[in-house]
C-alpha cells in the first residue's frame, strides 16, 4: 500500500505507442520542425484534427470516435493538433456556450489526452486555437499547451512550419489555426491563402472558419542547384470541424453552416498532392 502516487497523465503515457517517423525540433527565432519518415512508406497521409470542441454541447462525438478509429487502424497516417481541440468555454464565452458545454475545460483537457493518446505516436505537433486563447487570454492558461505536454508534443502558439522529409522530397507545410471570421466563399478563400504573400510553402493548412476548402494554386519554384525552374503548386486547405450547427452559438448569429469531419492530404513520391474531402449525406 506504499506506492508511489502515479498521475492519469503518466498512465496514458506509459501506453504511448514507438513513433515510426522522426521529429526534429531546431532551435531557431521561427516556430520550425523537422520531420522525416521512412521511405518505406507507399504515401503520407496527413488528417489533421481542427475544431473537434471537444465538450461543446453540439459536438459531433460519434464522428470523431470513427475518425479517431480510422487514424489509429490506417497505415502511413500523420495528424497533428490544429487548435480548438476543447470547447474549453469560460464565463467571459459568447453566448451560452460555458452554460451548455459537457465537463469544465478541466475534465475536457484530460478527456482529449485519453482520447489521443492511441494515436499519439502519430501526431507532429500541436497548436492551439482561438478556444484555448480564452483561458490563455484571461489567465494566462493555455490548455493547447498542456495538452501538448501531455501528449509529448512540440507545441507553438500560433504558426508551425513543418517540413515532411520523404523519398527525396520536402513538403512544405504552414500550419495555424486560422483567424478571422469570414462568411462568404470568397473571404475564406482569401483567409485561407492569408499567409501565401510572405512565404513559401507546398501546403497552407488552417480551420477555425469550420467550413472546409480545399484549393490549389499554381506556384513556381528555382532549382538553386541548377538555376532552372519548376511547378510547385500549393495546397490550400481549410478543415472543418466536429461541431453541430443547428443549436449552435453560430446559428443562433447565422453564420454559415459547414461540413464536419476530416480533410486528407495525400503526399505522393513524385510530389503530387492528392487532396480529398466528403461531402456527406444521403442521395435519396
Ligand atoms: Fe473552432
Amino acid at each position: 500500500m506504499n506506492e508511489e502516487f502515479v498521475s492519469r497523465i503518466e498512465l496514458l503515457q506509459r501506453k504511448f505507442k514507438k513513433r515510426e517517423i522522426s521529429i526534429i525540433r531546431p532551435d531557431s527565432e521561427f516556430p520550425e520542425l523537422l520531420v522525416t519518415v521512412p521511405d518505406d512508406w507507399k504515401t503520407i497521409q496527413l488528417a489533421p484534427l481542427y475544431d473537434v470542441h471537444i465538450g461543446s454541447g453540439e459536438q459531433d462525438a460519434e464522428l470523431f470516435a470513427k475518425h479517431l478509429e480510422w487514424l489509429s487502424r490506417t497505415q502511413n497516417v500523420l495528424t497533428w493538433n490544429g487548435g480548438d481541440m476543447c470547447e474549453n468555454a469560460t464565463k467571459y464565452s459568447p453566448g451560452a456556450s460555458a452554460i451548455c458545454q459537457k465537463g469544465t475545460p478541466n475534465q475536457q483537457l484530460f478527456d482529449a489526452a485519453k482520447l489521443l493518446a492511441p494515436i499519439q505516436h502519430k501526431m507532429l505537433f500541436a497548436i492551439p486555437g482561438n478556444h484555448e486563447d480564452r483561458t490563455f487570454n484571461e489567465a494566462g492558461l493555455d490548455g493547447a499547451a498542456q495538452l501538448a505536454e501531455h501528449l509529448r508534443l512540440p507545441y507553438f502558439p500560433d504558426y508551425c512550419f513543418c517540413t515532411i522529409k520523404w523519398r527525396g522530397n520536402n513538403f512544405r507545410l504552414c500550419a495555424h489555426h486560422g483567424s478571422g471570421a469570414a462568411q462568404t466563399p470568397g473571404a475564406q478563400r482569401n483567409a485561407a491563402r492569408k499567409d501565401m504573400p510572405w512565404s513559401h510553402f507546398d501546403l497552407f493548412w488552417t480551420g477555425h472558419l469550420h467550413q472546409p476548402m480545399g484549393d490549389i494554386v499554381y506556384q513556381t519554384d528555382f532549382d538553386q542547384s541548377t538555376g532552372r525552374i519548376f511547378e510547385r503548386d500549393a495546397a490550400v486547405l481549410i478543415s472543418p470541424s466536429y461541431v453541430r450547427y443547428f443549436g449552435s452559438y453560430a446559428a443562433k448569429k447565422r453564420m454559415v453552416p459547414g461540413g464536419r469531419g476530416l480533410s486528407v492530404a495525400v503526399l505522393n513520391e513524385d510530389g503530387r498532392i492528392d487532396v480529398s474531402m466528403h461531402a456527406r449525406g444521403k442521395r435519396i
